[in-house]
């Protein structure tokens, strides 16, 4: 089971900052999750909220906002661009999240696939895998549509409908850590299906060891270095 650090090392250091990834991999993480979003001259940066009220108590809209004025209230802002480039130098494996809805409704997914297009040659040689995910089903679709050499995951929340999962063309499907401790079953359906499975966002020990015995692929933490301890004392 491969363990991704959701936002970085966030448990311990500010969200989607460098720090949070460089103490990622400090704490052993095998790669790196993070939330796509675009400014408003069409920048894709990390950033969870539609705003910057709560990280940075500001009103200022990510997608209404230009990158400069972004960065001016929260410096810590990063772009697609720095997170390929250190995930490639670190050889290390990374989620893209695309956030919707938006008003640039799936623009976000053709500049995400543009910019792994501008890079497909270091990313091979790195030997690094990268995976985009959405809880929009359109999204993980768009992807397909632009290019369907991309590994793509379609998230789940807890009232998702099983058959949107069950026509995704993703070849992965991501259930909250919630969703699965309530139906475990639910692991077996989606191994039946063939497809891999990742779960986010797993914290506690005890999930953690659930995770392992449910065979999941990719465990989603904002505690890299925790599950790396918890999974070598099993
Ligand atoms: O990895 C998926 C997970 O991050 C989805 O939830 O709200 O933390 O982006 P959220
Ligand atoms: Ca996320």
């Amino acid at each position: 089971m491969k363990i991704y650090a959701h936002r970085g090392a966030s448990h311990d250091f500010p969200e989607m900052t460098a720090l949070a990834y460089e103490n990622a991999v400090k704490q052993g993480a095998d790669g790196f999750e993070c939330d796509l979003r675009l400014t408003k001259d069409g920048v894709a940066i990390l950033w969870h909220d539609a705003d910057l009220k709560r990280r940075a108590d500001n009103d200022a809209v990510v997608a209404e906002t230009k990158l400069k004025k972004l960065k001016a209230i929260y410096p810590q802002i990063l772009t697609l661009d720095e997170f390929l480039d250190f995930g490639i130098t670190e050889k290390k494996s990374l989620l893209l999240e695309t956030k919707h809805p938006v008003p640039s409704r799936t623009n976000i997914e053709e500049v995400i696939v543009e910019r792994l297009a501008k890079e497909k040659s270091r990313i091979k040689k790195s030997e690094i895998d990268i995976t985009v995910m959405s809880f929009s089903w359109f999204a993980v679709e768009k992807i397909k549509s632009l290019n369907k050499e991309i590994s793509t995951t379609f998230l789940l929340h807890d009232y998702t409908p099983w058959f949107t999962a069950r026509y995704s063309s993703a070849q992965s499907i991501g259930p909250g850590i919630n969703l699965l401790r309530k139906n475990p079953a639910l692991a077996k359906r989606i191994k039946s299906t063939g497809r891999k499975l990742n779960v986010w966002t797993v914290n506690e020990a005890s999930d953690i060891k659930l995770c392992q015995q449910l065979g999941v692929d990719n465990l989603i933490t904002n505690r890299p270095g925790y599950a790396r301890e918890v999974l070598n004392n099993i």
